[in-house]
């Protein structure tokens, strides 16, 4: 039955009782969370990554370990890294998404979980302004493509975030997708620890080994380290603001893999700048592959690479 939201008190209530079964599902998981994380590091990823993440990395690891916290999500690195609240972008994306979709799609879409304490922002749909965010990215790639994800097969992702793009994606396709996501080893982590709890522990699978297969239908959480030599080939690449984050080596071994097969792309990057001196490469490499660049009007600095 469609619930929609009047108040933020409602919304997390709701949400709380709803999603109630996600709270001991964490508790057990995270026990696993710091085994899980040295079998991800265990593969070298140095050449992938840049002095920034690494930073990044080691503030999560000093917050995450031995056990991430109940409010992981709300952790100040991964908020200002992975979590948009900002307004004046939500203010541009909901009515967009209103205007495209009934609220039954965008109840089931946005709808958020409990795990990780996210701070909900829209009572409407009991959702974050992040879920808008990532809902918002999809619906343009859509948009632009004519792609359904209801019609993909296969996924990887450079750079997932805590998870929740890819979320957001499966419950879009409403049917298993062979889904990858590859990351430096404390988000491979983290998005095993998340997803496990959203989507079930059998749902997810950590590869970890040259030997361990990426499973079909199944989300498959895949380190950094082993990509060049272990990352399947899929229908459709994604990657948002992760790609143009990482280093001159990642982006030899997506042009080597060809984009990992993928005939279709969904990329969001940033212009160069003093950070990621490299960002804006991104877009060319992609307009050589044949995508369509699309700047984001109300984040004139950022941009959209679509095939
Ligand atoms: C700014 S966050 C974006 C997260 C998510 N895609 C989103 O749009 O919310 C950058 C992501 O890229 C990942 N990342 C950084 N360096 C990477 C690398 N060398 N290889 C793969 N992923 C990397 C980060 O861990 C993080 O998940």
């Amino acid at each position: 039955m469609v619930m929609l939201g009047h108040s933020l008190r409602f919304s997390n209530a709701y949400v709380a009782r709803k999603k109630r079964h996600q709270i001991p599902a964490f508790a057990a998981l995270r026990e696993e969370f710091s085994s899980i994380y040295d079998r991800g590091r265990r593969h070298d990823y140095a050449a992938y990554t840049t002095e920034w993440w690494e930073g990044e990395a080691e503030k999560l690891e000093a917050a995450f370990l031995p056990v991430p916290p109940t409010d992981f999500l709300q952790n100040p690195s991964l908020r200002w890294a992975m979590v948009s609240d900002n307004a004046h972008t939500f203010a541009a994306e909901l009515p967009e998404l209103e205007r495209a979709y009934d609220t039954e799609h965008l109840l089931a879409v946005l709808e958020e979980d409990i795990v990780g304490a996210p701070i909900l922002g829209l009572a409407k749909y009991h959702t974050t302004l992040n879920s808008v965010h990532h809902a918002y990215h999809t619906h343009r790639f859509i948009d632009a493509t004519g792609c359904d994800p209801r019609d993909v097969d296969s996924v990887v992702e450079w750079g997932g975030g805590y998870g929740s793009l890819a979320k957001i994606f499966l419950r879009w396709a409403q049917r298993p997708v062979t889904y990858t996501i590859i990351d430096i080893p404390l988000m491979s982590a983290v998005q095993w620890l998340y997803l496990s709890c959203v989507l079930g522990p059998e749902q997810v699978t950590f590869v970890d080994s040259l030997d361990t297969p990426i499973e079909e239908g199944k989300v498959n959480i895949l380190p950094v380290g082993l990509a060049e030599e272990r990352a399947p080939d899929a229908e459709l690449m994604i990657s948002t603001w992760a790609l143009g984050e990482s280093s001159k080596r990642a982006y030899e071994l997506v042009l080597e893999r060809n984009w990992f097969g993928a005939d279709r792309l969904f990329l969001g990057y940033a212009d160069s700048d003093e950070l990621f001196p490299d960002g804006g490469v991104v877009g060319e490499m992609a307009k050589a592959r044949g995508a369509t660049l699309h700047q984001i009007e109300f984040l004139p600095w950022c941009h959209y690479a679509f095939l």
